[in-house]
This record gives C-alpha cells, structure tokens and sequence, in this order.
C-alpha cells in the first residue's frame, strides 16, 4: 500500500507542475484528493492491513496528501499571478501587447499651431472668419478699390457675382473690427483660396495667419519689435530680422519682413538662393482707410498688421523643397514629423 501511495506522489509531482490552467489543477485535486479520488481508492483496502502497519500507512498517506495539496496551492499560485484564470493553454498575458500605430499632427497643422501659441504668449486672442467671402470684405473694405491692378495679383476663384474664396486672410480683420470696439490684439489663421497652377512653390489652397494689433499710440517700432520677437522664438534667437519697403492696398506704410537663413546663418546657401535672407511675411502700419471702412477713428486709433504663410514657415523650417508634399497624404512623409 504504501508503494503504491509513493508511486501516486511521484505521478502527481510530474502532472500537476505541468497543467496549462486553473480548471485542470482543480481536476487534478478530485483525481488525487477527492472523495473517490485515488488517494482514497488506495486506503480503501486498509482494513485488510494488520493493526500494526496501519499507524505507519496512516503516516504516509498523511505525507502524500499534504505534499500533493501543496503542489496544487503552488501551480494555483502560480497560475493566478500571471492573471491566467481561465485563458486558453499557452496564452501569456505577461508578454507585451502589439502596439497601434499612434496618429500625429499634420506638420502644417502643428507649425500653424506654433506659429498661434506664441502670439498668444505675447496675449493675442484667436480670431476666425469663412472662407467663402464677399468681394466687400476680401477686397473693397481693405482698400482695393474695384478695377485696381492689385486684385489681379491674388487670382480669385469666384463661386458667383462678388461671391468669392477668400484669398488671404486679411478680410477677418474687418469682420473683427466692425463687431468689436478697439484695442485689438488678434491672430487670426485659416484656408486660403488662389487659382494658381499647382507646382513645388504654389498650391491652390494654402494656409495663412493673419496678426492685427490696434491702441493707441502703435507705431511702426511696436511692428518690428513684435515680429522679431515672434522669428526668435520659432527659429532661435541668433536669427536676423529686417524690413524692405513693399506695397499691400491696406498697409501705409507696408513692409516685407525677410529673416536671416537658418541654415546658413546669413552666409549663403542654397535654401536663401544665396542671398543669405528668406522672405517671411508682409506687413505695415493699418491704412487709416481701412478704420474708416470699419467705423474706427484713425485720429484716435494707430495699428499694424502682419500676414504670413504657414506653407512656406514649414518648408523652411524643416527645408522640403515640395509643397505638394503637405498635401498628398504619403505616409512615408508624414511619419517623419
Ligand atoms: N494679405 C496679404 C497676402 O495675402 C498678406 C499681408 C500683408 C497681410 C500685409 C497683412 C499685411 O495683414 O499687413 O498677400
């Protein structure tokens, strides 16, 4: 008897360490330990076993059912802690999952977003207006006069009679300025619409942000300050900031802003076309015309404005030479952001 009850240990601390979940430890227990388990159909045959002996196979079977009870607990343990309940055998929750690939920020939607969150370091607010806007706002009201040659220079898609896509983001400086009463301090970001040939500089739809500050009292040394400031937190503080005469219909005076290369640090190379200076922006000082056209005294009220494209801000800052990049939606490119 008592071999027999060491032959079941031996069985057991082969089978048991071995079970895959908690539902075959559990059989294993009714197989060993159960009423009519093994354990029991051996000792069945006890009372054929002289008086004597019995104390002894008492022991043993008290040793073989402990030291079958512990294994158990220890494979239960065990299972347990991997979490492995009732999970199908040789599922290992421990190994680590599959991970998704993750979705980002468009770059010309993170840029725009840089470019948003440092004037609203500087407390600008956030302005917007619709891309489909009259010819009053996208042009009369800032001072194109109807038939002037500058409204030939921005190639207008017209959806109908002085219905248009508005193509600059200037107009939400007068919807502003007619609703609300001055100061301002706006950014204003948005689509923009020119019927252009598609090629690696120009795409039809574009992106721009708008910046119009009016107080009393602004001059153009508020322009240059603001704006420099504004290039040396986006591209670092060595880069150069300057200011060349230009002409928009609602600047007087208007200026282009060019801004040192980064890459060459202003000694010339292929990305400034050697000249050692890329153009960044317009801007000027308010045309009193236009506070007149939105009911704000220019007697009382100075202000400047500024217009830049988020296109050519991110293919300079991370020298692509293709705008059309931005907008075919290649992953290869987008992942690179
Ligand atoms: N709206 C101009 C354009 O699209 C850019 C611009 C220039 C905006 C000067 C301004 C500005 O606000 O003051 O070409």
């Amino acid at each position: 008897m008592i071999e027999r009850l060491e032959a079941l240990l031996k069985e057991a601390e082969q089978s048991i360490p071995s079970a895959a979940d908690l539902k075959t430890v559990e059989e294993s227990r009714v197989k060993y330990l159960g009423k009519s388990g093994l354990v029991t159909e051996i000792l069945k045959g006890l009372s054929q076993v002289p008086a004597e002996m019995r104390p002894q196979i008492g022991k043993v079977s008290n040793e073989v059912k402990n030291r079958i009870a512990q294994l158990l607990e220890k494979k239960k343990e065990e299972l347990e802690s991997k979490g492995a309940l009732d999970l199908p055998a040789g599922w290992d929750p421990t190994l680590p999952g599959r991970t998704l690939p993750a979705g980002k920020m468009h770059p010309l939607t993170s840029v725009q977003k840089e470019i948003c969150d440092i004037f609203r370091s500087f407390g600008f607010d956030l302005a917007e207006g619709p891309d489909v806007e009259t010819d009053y706002y996208n042009f009369l009201a800032l001072n194109f006069p109807p038939d002037h040659p500058a409204r030939d220079a921005q190639d207008t898609f017209y959806l109908q009679n002085e219905i248009l896509m508005r193509t600059h983001t200037s107009p939400i400086q007068i919807r502003v300025m007619e609703k609300q009463k001055p100061p301002f301090k706006f950014v204003a970001p948005g689509r923009v619409y020119r019927n252009e040939a598609i090629d690696a500089t120009h795409h039809h739809i574009f992106h721009q942000v708008e910046g119009f500050l009016v107080d009393r009292g602004v001059h153009f040394g508020h322009l240059k300050g603001i704006l420099d400031s504004f290039i040396k937190k986006l591209f670092g503080s060595k880069v150069q900031t300057r200011f060349r005469p230009s002409f928009f219909p609602f600047t007087e005076p208007s200026a282009e802003m060019d801004i040192s290369c980064v890459f060459c640090e202003g000694k010339g190379c292929r990305i400034c076309k050697h000249s050692g200076w890329v153009e960044m922006m317009g801007c000027g000082m308010i045309d009193p015309a236009v506070f007149t056209n939105c009911g704000i005294d220019p007697e009382k009220w100075t202000g400047f404005a500024f217009g830049m494209g988020v296109e050519r801000i991110a293919l300079f800052k991370y020298d692509i030479d293709d705008i059309r990049l931005f907008y075919q939606n290649d992953l290869r490119f987008l992942k690179q952001f």
